[in-house]
């Protein structure tokens, strides 16, 4: 397969490329994802197709493309082509889905070390990705996938943008994963709101739950409202049978806390003392990885 991302019409994509079965891999808010084989080398590819809804949905998609072209990382997805109409793309197939997978038909918890190992890979994205002022705008457990080699790499950054200015309105966002500040519609920083739903996938990685259901202010959410009048007591009380170590409950408070000016930037949670300790490196993770995904 070529380095460069390329553009292809539907022959081209044809003569190319094969469906299995029309297997889909993955469905999103408007989106089907399909695997898809090329023909001559039998390497397998992730096609997401998408339907233009509306004209936001356009913008969306198309902004996914301009940005996944640009980026090169190694804990994002790997973007390979799009179509002419710019209606669906080629990125490289993560056979081991998101990490959705993880939390869901499990009783006992993941052992903490292997958690930070897995979001300090997304945070090493998101780093690269804030470095250069791009804000991911949706992170979340589903948009976290597991390659063949067991590395975690983001996807879907049809709510990215770019900040430039201070005030760079984000996008979307899913519920439950929103920092507060957004749904206010006060003036914000795009790559805090970042943080806390960093924040949150952390705790549901760990948690197996979420933290709580929606910070919108019209929910009255009795869990977000704890954390928001600062009542972190009766908010880990919650927990309390999980018996969550204060280390976790330390550096959850620094990403989950409603004051935006109090939340960790990437690098100040990335060097958090905690954090750092006691994590397995990207290759030290993969065999725990495989034994977790192959439990199921
Ligand atoms: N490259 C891929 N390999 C395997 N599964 C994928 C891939 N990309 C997406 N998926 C699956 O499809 C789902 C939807 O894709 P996503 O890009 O998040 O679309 P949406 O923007 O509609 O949320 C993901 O949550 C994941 O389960
Ligand atoms: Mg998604």
């Amino acid at each position: 397969m070529q380095k460069t991302p390329f553009s292809f019409d539907l022959q081209m994509f044809s003569q190319n490329f094969e469906f299995n079965n029309k297997e889909i891999i993955g469905k999103g808010f408007d989106s089907v994802v399909y695997k898809v084989i090329n023909k001559q080398d039998r390497n397998e590819y992730a096609l997401k197709l998408t339907s233009f809804k509306d004209l936001q949905h356009k913008f969306n998609f198309q902004q996914e493309i301009r940005l996944l072209y640009h980026l090169n990382h190694d804990h994002i997805v790997k973007f390979y082509a799009n179509s002419l109409d710019g209606s669906c793309i080629l990125i490289e197939y993560m056979p081991f889905g998101h990490l959705g997978k993880l939390i869901d038909q499990r009783d006992i918890r993941i052992d903490i070390r292997i958690v930070k190992s897995i979001v300090n890979q997304i945070m090493s994205a998101i780093k690269y990705l804030h470095s250069m002022n791009i804000v991911h705008g949706d992170i979340k457990p589903e948009n976290a996938l597991i390659s063949r080699d067991f590395i975690i790499k983001i996807c879907d950054f049809g709510f990215a943008i770019v900040a430039n200015s201070p005030n760079t309105k984000l996008r979307g966002g899913s519920e439950g994963y929103t920092a507060p500040e957004l749904l206010i519609n006060e003036n914000y920083d795009a790559k805090k709101c970042e943080m806390f739903s960093l924040g949150v996938l952390f705790f549901v990685l760990f948690m197996g739950y979420r933290p709580f259901l929606s910070t919108h202010p019209q929910k009255q959410d009795k869990f977000w409202n704890y954390i928001k009048n600062q009542e972190w007591d009766k908010f880990w009380k919650i927990f309390e049978t999980k018996n969550p170590d204060i280390g976790f409950r330390n550096y959850i408070q620094k990403l989950l806390c409603a004051d935006p000016k109090e939340r960790y930037t990437i690098e100040e949670a990335m060097q958090d003392d905690w954090f750092k300790s006691n994590q397995y490196t990207a290759q030290q993770l993969a065999p725990h990885l495989q034994k977790l995904l192959i439990k199921q």
